[in-house]
């Protein structure tokens, strides 16, 4: 069967859909996106997607492309249509197809907005088989990394070299020291003396939609957390690491720059909160 994908009103196979060589996603990366992931047929903490992508919309003066009923009626029928129940979907929305210029067409044109689907390996069997390593690598992306903007060329960048060790997340660091998150991931950390600590929203990080849902499931089960940033130096001597995004859930670290996080296995905090996210996904309607 053919892959479908949905671009700008039209559901076509997959190896047929283009964009306009205008479109200012192609030519400036003037466009936001985002990665849902369904399982069971479910899109998992969808509402938490869809605002984000609201606001990424509106920070950067991209009118929606349609009503939240309309694209959720869409990112269903592109489910259905590639009979999809497990696996990703993808959103773009780009400001549109205008000659190139600098500045937003004027007139205003419509949104272009394309969804493509794929599938994916299924949930991990256990926090030791998902668990990985990780490098530190220098944030070099601009001053607005709670837009989910397609302008990704410096985690593309940072993610290769993690990959070029052998490593799957490149955790960046500021130029205090401090981790801001990972290429495609947010950090977290049981510090040394125990803590459970991820670094509070602000502009040098986006604001993930699987952080919020693991942040309501600590509050719903009473495990403590503080939202305070820590530094390169506090990571290396943590007792565990993970990491968290709609397509790698809960990740434990038990590896970063080829120096094992506290005694190199998953830790005690790192499994039960893999578990817990577990349960969400089966559970969560979405
Ligand atoms: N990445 N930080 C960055 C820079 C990200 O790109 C992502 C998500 C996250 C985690 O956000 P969420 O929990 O909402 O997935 C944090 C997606 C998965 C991607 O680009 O493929």
């Amino acid at each position: 069967m053919s892959h479908i994908a949905y671009a700008n009103g039209r559901y076509v196979p997959l190896r047929n859909a283009c964009v306009n060589v205008e479109d200012r996603g192609y030519q400036f990366a003037d466009g936001v996106y985002e990665v849902v992931y369904v399982h069971g047929g479910r899109l998992i903490d969808a509402a938490l997607h869809l605002d984000r992508l609201d606001r990424s919309l509106r920070e950067i003066r991209i009118p929606a492309p349609m009503p939240r009923t309309a694209l959720v009626h869409v990112l269903r029928e592109v489910l259905g249509r590639n009979r999809l129940a497990r696996g990703l979907l993808y959103i773009q929305v780009t400001r549109g197809v205008a000659r190139r210029e600098h500045a937003f067409p004027s007139p205003e044109v419509a949104p272009a907005l394309v969804v493509t689907a794929r599938r994916t390996p299924g949930f991990p069997a256990s926090a030791e088989a998902w668990a990985a390593s990780a490098v530190t690598r220098p944030d070099l992306r601009w001053a607005r990394c709670d837009i989910k903007t397609v302008g990704l060329l410096a985690n593309l960048l940072a993610k290769q070299e993690a990959r070029d060790q052998g490593a799957v997340e490149a955790i960046l660091v500021d130029r205090d020291g401090m981790v801001t998150e990972g290429a495609s991931t947010n950090v977290w950390l049981v510090d040394a003396a125990g803590t459970l600590r991820t670094r509070q929203l602000g502009q040098a990080i986006l604001a993930g939609c699987t952080r919020a849902a693991l942040l309501k499931l600590l509050a719903e089960h009473d495990i403590s957390v503080t939202e305070q940033a820590f530094s390169a130096e506090e990571l290396r001597r943590g007792r565990e690491v993970f990491l968290t995004s709609a397509t790698s859930f809960v990740r434990p670290i038990t590896s970063i720059d080829g120096a094992a996080v506290g005694d190199g296995t998953v830790g005690p905090v790192s499994s039960h909160l893999f578990d817990l996210f577990a349960r969400h996904m089966r559970g969560n309607s979405g």
